[in-house]
């Protein structure tokens, strides 16, 4: 079937979180549905879509360099178009709409998150009229997981159960560009998690900005630990879930953690500070003692878990003695993983009209002291997996060395072993393999794989 996308190829380009990189294999999806052709530069694309993240605003400045500096990329030999077509999505496309063409005249096509599905027909426009096609609406009219997708690996799924998010924490832009929390009907997310299991999928990973309210607005009260348990049902190898939000957290969901058996030993819990005062001006709505009880009980249900988390430096107002609760709340967790970041401000949230800003040196003092400690803690949690034979889900080779394979633990953490004679690492891509662990370091374990299976 002819349609205006054959023979036409495209570029996706990704920043920001995993709904993000979800939403890019819904567009890829539909665009290879419509006869477009996927491919990695972008010298050889005719279209190119940006999915862009505005939480940071190192992400958003990055953005309009990286859309500027495409005025200078030559059209590809033998392209039907006369003018390559830009395409801004995303967050900061829901943000800015209109305000980037102003910015960017050379943009074709702007949309925001809750309109994907349009892209196909702005697009054509853009193609078949020129001028700016913007469009950009308040809120979604349907789950945008009705599309369909191009998933990057065959063995891995991201599954979206819920969109949006209501809590307002006061430093974070994800609620006005990703809109009020919506969930999907179970149904709908366990025939999808059906047809990937059948697909062949080993691995879901349940997504959310906040799984743990899932259903809150549907069903009138969360039931996440019932996605669980119907997912773990579909027979799924692995199953993992992102993110959790600690107010939110049940003792149904942890006792999961040891009573299904595909449910992986790994949580990211983001506890963006250890002070009961900062975390009282974010909006976090738990306190410290109430972080650390999760984490005990946890524990307590899953002995061996591996506990990730986020953490904000400099947030307006943090003291010393705030910054050092969050450094004894690290300390005393000992995470696998913790993911550092400046606090920057974000026009329209409330943090962004607080005063007693931090200055920058104080807040780097800070970062650099915590980075030292989740380096060290990091290296100490994997000691424990030394000796050990874990199960690695191969992703492919080692990006540094074809003769290594690569893959993640139970734990999420990245393991490499040389790949057995007689075959490849993209071959083994998307099995699981036994690997005798006898090093680790702080970001990944190594060893022998003792079979495969
Ligand atoms: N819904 C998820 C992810 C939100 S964004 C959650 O609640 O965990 C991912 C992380 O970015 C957050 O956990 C937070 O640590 C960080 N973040 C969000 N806004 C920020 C800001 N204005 N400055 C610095 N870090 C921020
Ligand atoms: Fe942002 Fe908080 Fe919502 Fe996470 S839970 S997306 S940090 S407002
Ligand atoms: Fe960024 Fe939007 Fe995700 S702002 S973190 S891409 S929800």
């Amino acid at each position: 079937m002819q349609t205006p996308f054959t023979n036409l190829t495209f570029c996706i380009r990704t920043f920001g979180c995993q709904m993000n990189k979800h939403d890019s294999e819904r567009i890829a999806g539909m665009l290879e549905g419509l006869g477009a052709l996927p491919v990695e530069a972008i010298e050889d694309a005719d279209i190119v879509a940006f999915m862009t993240c505005c939480v940071r605003e190192a992400a958003d400045t990055r953005l309009y360099g990286q859309v500027a500096s495409l005025k200078n990329v030559p059209l590809r030999t033998g392209t039907p178009l006369s003018k390559r077509i830009v395409a801004v999505g995303g967050c900061i496309g829901q943000r800015d709409g209109e305000k980037l063409v102003e910015e960017l005249p050379h943009l074709d096509v702007v949309f925001g998150t809750h309109n994907l599905g349009s892209l196909p027909r702005l697009l054509e426009a853009a193609i078949d009229e020129g001028g700016h096609q913007v469009e950009v609406l308040d809120a979604a009219s349907s789950f945008p997981t009705e599309l369909p997708t191009a998933r990057e690996h065959d063995w891995a799924a991201w599954l979206p159960i819920t969109i949006g998010c209501n809590n307002f924490c006061s430093y974070c832009i994800v609620p006005y560009v990703r809109g009020r929390e919506k969930s999907r009907p179970l149904e709908d997310i366990v025939a999808e998690a059906e047809r990937y299991v059948d697909a062949g999928v080993k691995e879901i990973t349940l997504l959310g900005q906040n799984v743990n309210s899932y259903g809150r607005d549907l069903y009138g009260s969360p039931r996440f630990d019932e996605v669980l348990d119907a997912l773990d049902a579909t027979g799924v190898a692995r199953l993992r879930f992102a993110t959790s939000h600690p107010k939110d957290l049940t003792d149904g969901v942890i006792e999961r953690f040891s009573s299904l058996r595909s449910l992986m030993p790994a949580l990211h819990l983001p506890v963006q500070s250890g002070s009961d005062a900062v975390l009282a001006a974010m909006n976090r709505r738990y306190t410290r003692a109430h972080y650390l009880e999760l984490v005990r009980k946890l524990r307590e249900a899953c002995p061996d878990i591996a506990l990730s988390t986020d953490v904000i430096v400099g947030f307006p107002g943090e003291t010393d003695k705030d910054f050092e609760d969050t450094f004894r709340l690290v300390d005393e967790v000992g995470y696998h993983q913790v993911f550092t970041f400046i606090y920057s401000k974000r026009e329209g949230t409330p943090a962004a009209k607080m005063e007693d800003a931090v200055p920058h040196e104080v807040v780097q003092g800070r970062f650099d002291r915590l980075v030292n400690l989740v380096q060290s803690r990091a290296f100490e949690a994997n000691q424990a997996d030394l000796g050990a034979i874990v199960n690695v889900l191969v992703e492919g080779a080692s990006k540094r060395d074809e003769g290594l394979l690569a893959g993640k633990s139970p734990k999420n953490q990245t393991v490499h072993a040389p790949v057995p004679p007689g075959t490849t690492a993209r071959a083994l891509a998307g099995s699981i393999v036994s690997v005798r662990i006898d090093e680790a370091k702080t970001w990944y374990l190594s060893g022998e794989v003792v079979n495969g299976r």
